[in-house]
């Protein structure tokens, strides 16, 4: 990114430019998505790197309404401090249990362009960030003026930071390095080392989902979150702000359900019952399972796999529910026959515990038919099972 170019895209002059390329690339006579039309009209009155940096602003702007939804089209990005960006509902979370645990500030240390200090910031918290890049530093800062909230971002190395007059510390450490992902935490920017000192005052850490259950330190909460049913994150709150072990919380189109290891008594292993529910991916990885289980009065059907059984029906934010029909052939060729004799020609296919692919299994069963039904291939009593199933 061309940070003068940048700086400039902020005076009036730059936001003229920018609310020209926004509107001549929505436009119906540039034909849409005709980038080289835009930017050829706009260098005839703009320097090169002047139109380029608009340009990358709109672009960035567009995708990123997945993320910030209504807050986007005020907001810049750089693209990858958008891909490593929390989502605005998983920080509004975030930041109202910084706001019910009474934090009346917090610093982020590694606060990127901004997704997760805009929502402490539109909290109430007095919200400072630093990054040790002054690219994202300078479009956080600018994030922050575009929506008109207070808060403030400097250039540091966030390991060298006195963070102590802070009520809370959070940090999101960088787990992209530049050969792509890191998988081992000690290669986290800041690394492992370094997020473990933390951990000795009140402070949130925002990790993988696949962090191991072991990495995380007694005394310490984890927290899987999922919005609209993809699993987005974990967090890590310590100190006063930790007030469990283990917390799967789902975002979904109702709002916002948390259970907790100390909702989960365990559950037994059983037979498939008229019910099945698929638990959220937050839960599976909060190892809440047997939570849910007990949840909608079920049983497991095998130890190792996420489903469970009922016999009552119940709406639960933490799984899906289905209706079991019956029970159907696993073998392939019986299973071809059964859904020919439904008129089955559109196929869901579920699976758990079992080695299918899903897409080789669908060319295997040649379908034909006018009706659409869902199977759930998984193992029941250490036997192939393949389930027809309604969803609820
Ligand atoms: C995953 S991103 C943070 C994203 C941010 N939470 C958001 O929602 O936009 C991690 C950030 O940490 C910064 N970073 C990595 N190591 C750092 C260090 N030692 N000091 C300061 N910033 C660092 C990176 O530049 C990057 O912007």
């Amino acid at each position: 990114m061309d940070l003068d170019a940048f700086a400039w895209l902020l005076t009036d002059d730059g936001q003229r430019l920018l609310a020209r390329t926004t509107e001549m690339t929505m436009s119906e006579e540039s034909g849409k998505g005709s980038a080289l039309a835009v930017q050829t009209a706009l260098r005839k009155d703009e320097a090169a790197e002047r139109v380029a940096a608009a340009m990358t602003q709109v672009d960035l702007r567009r995708k990123a309404a997945a993320k910030f939804g209504d807050l986007a089209p005020r907001m810049y990005f750089t693209p990858d401090g958008l891909e490593q960006a929390t989502r605005l509902a998983v920080a509004h979370h975030r930041a109202a249990r910084l706001r019910a645990f009474e934090a009346g500030s917090v610093i982020d240390l590694g606060c990127g362009i901004g997704g997760d200090l805009i929502a402490s910031s539109r909290a109430g918290l007095t919200a400072a960030g630093v990054d040790r890049d002054p690219e994202r530093v300078a479009v956080a800062q600018a994030n922050l003026d575009a929506l008109g909230l207070p808060g403030a971002v400097t250039v540091a190395d966030a390991t060298g930071v006195d963070h102590s007059p802070f009520d809370v510390a959070y940090a999101d450490p960088a787990r992209r390095g530049a050969r792509g992902r890191v998988f081992s935490a000690e290669g986290w920017s800041p690394p492992w080392s370094w997020v473990e000192t933390l951990f000795a005052r009140d402070a949130c850490v925002k990790v993988a989902p696949g962090i191991p259950h072991d990495l995380v330190p007694d005394k310490v909460e984890a927290e899987w979150v999922s919005d609209r049913g993809e699993v987005k994150e974990a967090a890590l709150w310590s100190g006063s702000l930790a007030s469990t072990h283990r917390r799967a919380t789902v975002i979904g189109e109702r709002g916002l359900a948390t259970l907790t290891s100390e909702d989960d008594p365990g559950a037994e292993v059983g037979a498939v019952a008229e019910f099945l529910y698929e638990p959220d991916g937050a839960v599976i990885r909060a190892g809440l399972v047997t939570a849910v289980a007990a949840g909608v009065q079920g049983h497991l059907i095998d130890e190792h796999i996420a489903y469970v059984a009922s016999s009552a029906s119940f709406e639960t934010p933490f799984a899906r529910g289905y209706q079991v029909l019956e029970e159907l052939p696993y073998r392939d060729k019986q299973l071809k026959a059964a859904l020919r004799e439904r008129g089955i020609g559109k196929l869901t296919i579920k699976k758990r515990g079992v080695q299918v692919v899903p897409e080789q299994l669908r060319k295997r069963l040649a379908l034909s038919g006018s009706e659409e039904a869902t199977i759930v291939l998984t193992r029941v009593a250490g036997e192939g099972t393949c389930l027809l199933v309604r969803p609820f």
